[in-house]
């Protein structure tokens, strides 16, 4: 918690802070290169230039050939764009779609879309841990499966799927592997290069870039069907006006992580690990993903007597989240939990912490502390209100 604000935010996982080098370099990017990046006067090509440095700092994060890259919205748009794109130019061959229960919402009400439309989809069921195993995947696809689609960080759990091994089964069966990197681009090392991925989603706001600006990665050969009309910007598959200043911020933002990475993910490493020690001694913890691998970004608990809601407002002034942020108006218990196997009120009682570049190991005492008095206070006070 910092002296000029009244809240710990421990909500990296829902949006990260721009971070200052990005906003500095946007608002320079805002004044020298306000032109349209497709007028080809003098001025249209100054913007032009800072769109094609932007794609050549988030291909070199990524390995991956610049020119692959779609200008989106965000993570939702891209992952509407990669599944129906690519299931609707391949329903021809084929309309079976494969992918899990665990997604995102931004890829779970594509696929229900598409079911509505005709398609027919599999939905895989983690293991305890939130894994789905090789064989499990393999055994879903089918003679006329066309895509597959695997986050690579869940969210709400940490979980991180085997990319590298679903992605070579896909090649093996000439299934298009569409990955959903929103929490993973910019965070854990990724090579493109080599892993056998046709389509991956990312969003800028999840690195310390701006709002509002996400790239859809479409490997060299792999066709999609655009869901938009208009100009004839970005091959015709995504038309419209380059926002070019949020599109130097996502390079910068991406050039900014590649170079520290590792440095996070050992600063979060040991913060996890203190903050999990931390809340210990409260007692019936449980650990919702793999207590040993994942993302040590996040760290996702359930805790026994304790009603998730009246949990929250006790913790304040931590902001966490329960369950996924995107799904915090919902008064149901987090459908991705309940996949991994936990009960309702388990999954009702879980808190999501997500740690970030400015998280501190003095923020992470004050995070166990205000943790473990929510806890204490709550089966004090209620005691007759659990089973
Ligand atoms: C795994 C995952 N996919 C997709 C999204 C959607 O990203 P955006 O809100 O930037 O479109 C999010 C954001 O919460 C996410 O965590």
């Amino acid at each position: 918690m910092t002296a000029d604000s009244d809240f710990l935010y421990l909500d990296y996982a829902a949006t990260t802070p721009l971070d200052p080098q990005v906003a500095q370099l946007m608002q320079e990017v805002h004044t020298s290169a306000f032109a349209n990046a497709g007028s080809t006067h003098r001025a249209g090509r100054r913007s032009a230039a800072v769109v094609g440095r932007a794609a050549v700092q988030l291909g070199a994060l990524l390995q991956a050939d610049p020119d692959c890259f779609l200008w989106t919205s965000g993570a939702t748009e891209s992952n509407n764009l990669a599944i129906a794109g690519a299931a609707k130019i391949r329903a021809h061959r084929g309309k079976h779609l494969v992918t899990m229960r665990t997604e995102h919402k931004a890829v779970v009400d594509v696929f229900i879309a598409l079911e509505k439309q005709g398609f027919e989809i599999s939905w895989l069921t983690p293991d305890a841990n939130g894994h789905v195993s090789s064989e499990d995947f393999e055994a879903a696809l089918r003679e006329d499966t066309q895509l597959a689609s695997i986050m690579h960080i869940n969210n709400e759990t940490g979980v991180v799927q085997d990319i590298a091994a679903l992605g070579a089964i896909c090649r093996e069966h000439d299934v298009l592997f569409h990955v959903d990197g929103a929490q993973s681009v910019g965070k854990v090392h990724m090579d493109l290069d080599t892993l056998p991925v046709d389509l991956l989603s990312l969003t800028a706001h999840k690195f310390y870039g701006p709002s509002g600006i996400g790239a859809l990665y479409i490997a060299d050969g792999v066709h999609i069907e655009p869901l938009m009309f208009g100009g004839g910007q970005q091959r015709r598959l995504r038309p419209g006006s380059l926002p070019v200043d949020l599109i130097a911020g996502l390079g910068a933002a991406a050039e900014v992580a590649g170079n520290r990475i590792d440095k996070d993910l050992e600063k979060f490493t040991t913060l996890r690990e203190a903050l999990w020690r931390g809340i210990q001694d409260v007692g019936g913890l449980q650990i919702n993903g793999s207590p040993d691998s994942g993302y040590p970004g996040i760290l996702n608990v359930s805790v026994d007597d304790v009603e998730g809601e009246s949990l929250l407002l006790a913790l304040e002034p931590l902001c966490v989240a329960a369950g996924s942020a995107c799904n915090s108006q919902s008064q149901e218990p987090s459908y991705v939990l309940r996949a991994l196997g936990r009960s309702d009120f388990e999954a009702q009682s879980a808190v999501r912490f997500s740690l970030g570049r400015p998280t501190t190991r003095a923020d992470i005492d004050i995070a166990a502390a205000t943790y473990r008095n929510a806890v204490r206070k709550l089966r004090d006070m209620a005691p007759e209100r659990v089973a």
